[in-house]
């Protein structure tokens, strides 16, 4: 059986990732998408939160599973007895910082795990969870970034409800 684990931040997941979970799924005969406890970062949304997120967001496809792991991915992937790991290229600048990581891992465990790259689709290269909370904050609209249940909780964490975002575009088409 060929598994894979998609890790990252997922914070909060966007339809960039939901685009490769989709492929990788389809490609893998089961996919971890694991949700890094980065104790270097201030999240907006808990572990635990992303990881509900996620769940309910993948909740039709069927080989695909949530965790959360902290420290090196590769010790991770060692305990769960996966080799392969995925990530999505959106973009030329993703690419220098994603190849360094991607050979240290496969340096770092002794050429045992490879990266799979999965180039996102042209409608999400723009897409970041970076961009969508800033977005979000200034309220603005979101929703064709993520999730009808990802935006409601990420204009939650700013205050803000779904009745402030219909009457700010009330005017607009
Ligand atoms: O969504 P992100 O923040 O771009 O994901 C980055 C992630 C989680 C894939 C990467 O930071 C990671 O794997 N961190 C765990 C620590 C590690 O193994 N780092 C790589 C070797 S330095």
């Amino acid at each position: 059986m060929e598994a894979a684990i998609y890790p990252g931040s997922f914070d909060p997941v966007t339809y960039g990732h939901l685009d490769v979970i989709k492929r990788a799924a389809k490609i893998f005969d089961e996919l971890t998408v694991s949700v890094l406890d980065n104790h270097l970062k201030t999240p907006l949304f808990s572990v635990e939160e992303r990881v509900n997120i996620l769940k309910e967001a993948t909740k039709d496809m069927p080989n695909v599973k949530v965790e959360s792991f902290t420290g090196l991915l590769i010790d991770y992937a060692k305990v769960k007895n996966i080799n392969v790991a995925i990530r999505g290229l959106r973009a030329i600048t993703d690419f220098e910082y994603e190849l360094q990581i991607a050979q240290t891992n496969r340096k770092l465990s002794n050429e045992t795990v490879d990266t799979v790259f999965l180039t996102t689709s042209l409608e999400n290269a723009y897409l970041s969870s970076t961009i969508v909370k800033e977005i979000a904050c200034y309220k603005g609209d979101i929703s064709l970034c993520v999730p009808e249940n990802v935006m409601k909780k990420t204009y939650e964490k700013y205050n803000i409800t779904i009745n402030d975002i219909k009457e700010k575009y009330k005017d607009v088409e």
